[in-house]
């Protein structure tokens, strides 16, 4: 079955084609250009910025699988979460597509997309695994119970944790997306340089906070600026990461033992991080706990996944009703 998957939830225009869950194609049209002066995404200009790319990237995404759209048999297209403009565009592309064609059509839930993301890579986990999904928007932990079944069991309560690095880095003047840049610095600092706060909240609770943290490292900023002692970025970038990294793997490491599940898989952009998976590779190893990560292309926002997770709900649910609408929440859980 080939399966064009189509995704515009944030700030990337993505569009792929899948056959038989082998990839054919995977098209991406960043934007980071266009919000790094903002140093975050501007939700009009990426609407503005994906009616500009989604017919492009659509058409390059078919020529590159060497398929037309007439040899297509699913179009699965992100519905939600995300800015709402943004998926409006992506969504509404796809349901013009399905209906002037005549080809099936599924909506996928953005978290869904990343939860099965691992199945994009070599190594592929088995049922019933935890997912820790970690990006822009999301800081949230998921049992994954089939392809097409989701329980989630905790989520962050304000900031997610690719927010915090993006924030940590605009305050410390790196460039945007802050991440890969804070990931950066860290690499020559100290993680022990400064104790930032790990927000554990309740002793079994599996939900996230990262806006203290972020608190913290603004705090230590000014102290620092107030005494007019120079600022030791990559000390103070390697220390806020390790807070971070502490509370992700050990929360969701808490979870798996909780739940009693021996499989552990991370998506979403900040698990591209390579100190986070340092850190599960060795504190899975010694749980005794399998643990699974896409390759790095799969980890940030990408239409491979949704086509991915499309083919198997529409195996499970089968086509869309026309008038379904996009949402700003996941519906997952
Ligand atoms: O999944 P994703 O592409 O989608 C959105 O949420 O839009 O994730 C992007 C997020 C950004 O916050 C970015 O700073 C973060 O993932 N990110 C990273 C790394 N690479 C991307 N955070 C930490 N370390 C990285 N290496």
């Amino acid at each position: 079955m080939l399966v064009l998957g189509i995704e515009s939830s944030c700030d990337d225009t993505a569009a792929a084609v899948l056959e038989d869950n082998r990839i054919l194609s995977n098209v991406l049209n960043c934007q980071d250009s266009v919000h790094a002066k903002f140093g975050g995404v501007v939700p009009e200009l990426a609407s503005r910025k994906h009616l500009q790319s989604i017919h492009p990237v659509v058409e390059k995404a078919l020529a590159s699988a060497n398929v037309q759209l007439s040899d297509i048999h699913l179009i699965a297209a992100t519905q939600g979460p995300g800015l709402i403009g943004s998926l409006l565009v992506g969504f509404s592309y796809a349901k013009a597509l399905a209906h002037v064609r005549g080809i099936p059509l599924v909506g996928v839930d953005h978290m869904a997309g990343h939860i099965l993301s691992v199945f994009l890579s070599e190594e592929k986990p088995s049922f019933p695994y935890l997912a820790l999904i970690v990006s822009g928007g999301t800081s949230s932990i998921f049992l994954a119970e089939e392809f097409h079944r989701f329980r989630l069991l905790g989520r962050t309560r304000d900031d997610a944790a690719g927010e915090a690095f993006d924030k940590v880095a605009k305050l410390l003047g790196l460039t945007y997306p802050g991440g890969p840049q804070v990931a950066a610095t860290a690499i020559t600092g100290d993680p022990r340089y400064v104790r930032f706060p790990r927000a554990w909240l309740t002793e079994q609770s599996f939900d996230f906070s990262f806006s203290g943290l972020k608190t913290a490292v603004l705090n230590h900023v000014n102290q620092q600026k107030m005494t007019n002692a120079g600022l030791q970025l990559n000390d103070i970038c390697a220390s806020f990461q390790e807070a971070v990294v502490d509370v992700l793997v050990e929360k969701s490491l808490l979870a798996a033992r909780t739940h009693n599940i021996s499989t552990l898989v991370v998506g979403g952009g900040v698990s591209a991080n390579k100190r986070l998976r340092e850190v599960f590779t060795k504190r899975c190893q010694e749980e005794g706990i399998a643990f699974y990560a896409p390759a790095p292309q799969y980890c940030t926002d990408n239409a491979a996944m949704i086509a991915f997770a499309g083919f198997h709900k529409f195996s499970k649910y089968g086509a869309h009703a026309r008038d379904e609408d996009v949402y700003s929440r996941s519906r997952l859980g």
